[in-house]
């Protein structure tokens, strides 16, 4: 049995769940099949003659639209419950329309199927630069989709990473348009090469949880920054990718919601880009009926709310034109026919097993090739077996709780997980010792302080509300504090969100000494021992974990309060210590890394939707372990799996970092192979890391997460790298920076022509050598610097390509830039336009190591 919820994190999170809940696989799947194969079964009297026919998509949805009622046609608009997919339209058996089936998701098919590959999170198919290898991810996508029943894939997520705090940064591409682009061209074009409709997402401006599907998370965002940075990936998913469906997104943008955004909706996406697909709301994303249809909203999900009888009491009245519902109804059908969907009626169920010993194999591919290596000191990578005798893993992410997927829509259900421990253990072979050590526990949640030590017990008084200042609504009593109440209520006359709680008591310490206490809570909580704060974790997050010490004398009782809110989601909280004088973790890690000649060491964050980042630090602890390891062991190697980017203060002490994202199932087996240089790791960062939060883009509290209801996009097109260039911030590391076990010269670049009229291509082309002793992949990158006057940031990616050489081999690469390399949006037509002028052409390996250099003149208008 299976419900229908969000997947769940690795340490048993969950993340946002959606509106729909609670169906049981059995009763879901049993419909889901009779309807799908009633719907989509020609009838053989031709009473649907449209099926099987040869004329052109639109021409048999005009078709079907003839026979519609107005009851066929509000049936086709909005979301129905009772199915074992996130969103599911019914079909239609008198008109042979078959059910519609969406299912997430970005890394693989999502929503707790099972049965399914967990890939490497998109960040990670992002850094390794490779439209090819995205296509490979989305023909995995594609595939177990369809075996899965499901007919309309909900990703990819190609919003702009604009802050490192984002929750769904792991489940986005980049910070650059251009490189999201191809990316996601690539994969969409896989995707629907398999017969499943891509459904890209979240259009538009949609870069940050907090305020979420409310009015408060309002982007006020110029124009011209839209068209330069927030949308063109949109534009090339229709263009190149030729993707069937849009998701609007849960953002206000500028003032209007996503879906109900004359500007975004019918301006852009259908006057200036001309998509003929259908677009659907994000889940409760619709806030309107006669706004969102008149505005160009196809589809409502997951249910009807707007698009129901709402909506059908509007067509009647008259407020929303029949045509209106119509123009609707033919973008859904139309794709339909486009896919073939009426013809070949779905044949998988979600209770397939659709993962293969194939689709594991491009797991792990994508995890080895978009692996970034950060550091590489005195050459300890690639470790070498033959001198190499002893390896110490290390950290929580190295065992059980590898960190292999991000969490919400995104998180998918691996079939296992090749631990880092297992792969390394399994590739070092029996001549080297391969030992592990926790060196933390898991997301630094101490172990639950007993119920021994609580002396009397534990009072609870629950409130409604999340300031525990309304009156009590229930009380009861407690041994100890260590619930997970996974987003259901706490005990009758209580609701499931929006309560708060407190537990008072006395704690009777059993040594004298320094006693850490750990407080982990989804949403916030806060500990009190004798009436002072000792630890706040006030706030509205996905579970986190804060630790503070005290000194405390045995058998010498004082009072403890502990207080805990939820506001949504997912609730859970867990008191934990650590008892003067118990050996910790870390020292066991201390003195394992000591004996061994290289220790490995696992840190990770973790990302969820529904909730931002606090911050972009690993946390204290794992920043502790790392320098007491590095202190203990010369040769340590700090091995990165994050969504996004993170502030490393121990740099300077660790001979080499590897970012390696949120990996998937094939975990253990990617980093063995990097580790030992079986693979040449070749990804480059799709995002820039900055040395402190203060250097971001989006520092300031007007920018990020908005002050007054407004979020103030006011760094204008200077996001991501742009912006580090613009302001002459060196960052930690830059956009496209990543090293290799083996190095590279470019040489002899030419631009062709050297004067060039819009509209003309631009060929560019470079030899690329490798010089070193290994054979691996390089990624060439082509930035644009326009003429100052344009106003544009100093230089901008325009085209890339990576490229496999064996040592001492040369290749040429040619590459062309197209008029939209050069061209800036015009505020005062609303048009884009290249600007006259010399435009320096820079080549090069990251966004600041550009070492070829040519000039061209651009004749534009
Ligand atoms: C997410 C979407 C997702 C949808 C359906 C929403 O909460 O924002 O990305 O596709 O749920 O699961």
């Amino acid at each position: 049995m299976r419900i229908i919820a969000r997947g769940r994190a690795p340490d048993g999170r969950r993340g946002q769940p959606v509106a729909m809940l609670a169906a049981t696989l059995l009763a879901a799947a049993v419909l889901t099949l009779v309807t799908s194969l009633a719907g989509a079964r020609p009838t053989g009297d031709n009473s649907c003659p449209w099926v099987g026919q040869k004329a052109s998509p639109a021409r048999r949805a005009h078709e079907v639209l003839r026979h519609m009622t107005l009851d066929d046609k509000i049936a086709l608009v909005h979301g129905a419950g009772g199915s074992a997919y996130v969103g599911h339209i019914p079909a239609n058996e008198r008109l042979c329309i078959p059910a519609l089936n969406l299912e997430d998701g970005p890394a693989g098919v999502a929503d707790g199927m099972t049965g399914v590959t967990q890939l490497p999170a998109p960040v990670a198919v992002a850094a390794s630069w490779d439209p090819k290898l995205a296509a490979g991810y989305g023909e995995v996508i594609g595939s177990e989709e369809a075996g899965k029943g499901a007919n309309v894939n909900l990703g990819p997520t190609i919003n702009i990473v604009r802050d490192p705090r984002w929750g769904r940064a792991f489940e986005s591409f980049s910070e650059d348009p251009y490189l999201t682009g191809e990316l996601a061209a690539s994969e969409i074009r896989a995707v629907q090469h398999q017969g499943v409709i891509s459904q890209v997402k979240h259009y538009a401006v949609y870069n940050q949880e907090t305020y979420r599907n409310t009015p408060q998370d309002d982007a006020i965002v110029s124009r011209r920054a839209m068209h330069e940075i927030y949308l063109p990936a949109f534009q090339q998913a229709i263009d190149e990718g030729h993707v069937g469906s849009i998701m609007c997104s849960y953002s206000t943008v500028n003032g209007e919601y996503a879906c109900q955004n004359r500007y975004l909706l019918k301006k852009v996406l259908r006057n200036e880009w001309g998509f003929k697909g259908f677009v659907t709301s994000d889940w409760g994303a619709t806030h309107s009926t006669v706004p969102s249809a008149r505005a160009g909203l196809d589809m409502e999900m997951p249910d009807g709310t707007y698009y129901g009888s709402a909506l059908e009491q509007a067509v009647e009245e008259g407020q929303v034109s029949e045509k209106t519902l119509d123009r609707m109804v033919l973008h859904i059908l139309t794709q339909m026919f486009r896919f073939g969907l009426f013809d070949h009626p779905a044949r998988g169920n979600p209770d397939a097993t659709v993962t293969s010993p194939a689709h594991a194999k491009v797991a792990r591919e994508v995890a080895e090739q978009g692996s970034v290596l950060l550091k590489n000191e005195g050459g300890l990578l690639p470790l070498d077996a033959s001198r190499v005798h002893s390896i110490a893993v290390i950290g929580p992410g190295g065992g059980s709780q590898a960190m292999t997927s991000g969490g919400g829509s995104a998180q998918v259900q691996a079939p296992y997980v090749i631990t880092p421990y297992q792969g390394i253990s399994e590739r070092a072979g029996s001549g080297v010792k391969v030992r592990y050590a926790e060196g933390l526990y898991p997301q630094g949640q101490l172990p639950a302080v007993p119920a021994s030590a609580f002396g009397s017990g534990l009072e609870v008084t629950y409130y409604g509300g999340t300031d525990l200042s309304g009156n009590p609504i229930a009380t009861g009593e407690a041994s100890n504090i260590d619930y997970n109440w996974k987003g259901s209520s706490p005990t009758s006359g209580v609701p499931a969100t929006d309560w708060s709680a407190s537990w008072s008591g006395t704690l009777i310490p059993p040594k004298t000494g320094t006693y850490t206490f750990s407080l982990t809570s989804d949403d916030g909580s806060r500990l009190y021992i004798d009436g002072k704060e000792l630890i706040n974790n006030w706030g509205d997050h996905a579970a986190t974990t804060k630790t503070a010490r005290i000194q405390l004398t045995a058998g010498q009782q004082v009072n403890i309060r502990v207080e805990y809110y939820q506001a949504g989601g997912d609730s859970s909280l867990s008191l934990g210590w650590q008892v003067p004088g118990s050996t910790s973790p870390k020292q066991q890690a201390v003195e394992l890394a000591k004996k061994s000649d290289v220790a490995v060491v696992f840190a990770d964050k973790y990302e969820s939707e529904g909730s931002d980042l606090q911050d972009i630090s690993l946390g204290s602890d794992q920043n502790r372990l790392i320098s007491a390891i590095a202190k203990a062991n010369p040769n340590t190697i700090v091995v990165l799996n994050t969504g996004s980017a993170v502030t490393m203060p121990w740099i300077d002490r660790v001979k080499g970092v590897l970012e390696a994202w949120y990996p998937g199932q094939e975990d253990g087996n990617a980093i063995a192979a990097l580790l030992f240089g079986d693979v040449n790791p070749s990804g480059k960062l799709p995002v820039t890391f900055p040395k402190n939060l203060a250097q971001v883009p989006a520092h300031t509290p007007a920018r990020w997460p908005g002050v007054d209801g407004k979020v103030h996009y006011s760094e204008g097109l200077d996001v991501g790298y742009r912006w580090y260039d613009e302001k002459n911030l060196e960052p930690l590391f830059p956009f496209g920076y990543g090293l290799s076990y083996t190095t590279f010269r470019l040489s002899h670049l030419t631009v062709t022509p050297e004067k060039v009229h819009t509209g003309h291509k631009v060929r560019i082309r470079v030899r690329v050598t490798n010089t070193g002793s290994r054979p691996g992949d390089e990624v060439v990158q082509v930035y644009v610097a326009d003429p100052q006057r344009t106003g544009e940031p100093p230089r901008q990616l325009r085209a890339f390509e990576k490229i496999h050489l064996r040592p001492g081999q040369s290749k040429r690469v040619s590459m062309s830039l197209t008029r939209r390399a050069f061209a800036v949006w015009d505020g005062s037509t609303q048009t884009w336009k290249v600007p006259d002028g010399a435009y320096r052409i820079l080549v090069g390996d990251s966004s600041r190591n550009l070492p070829l250099e040519a000039s061209i003149q651009v004749e534009g208008q």
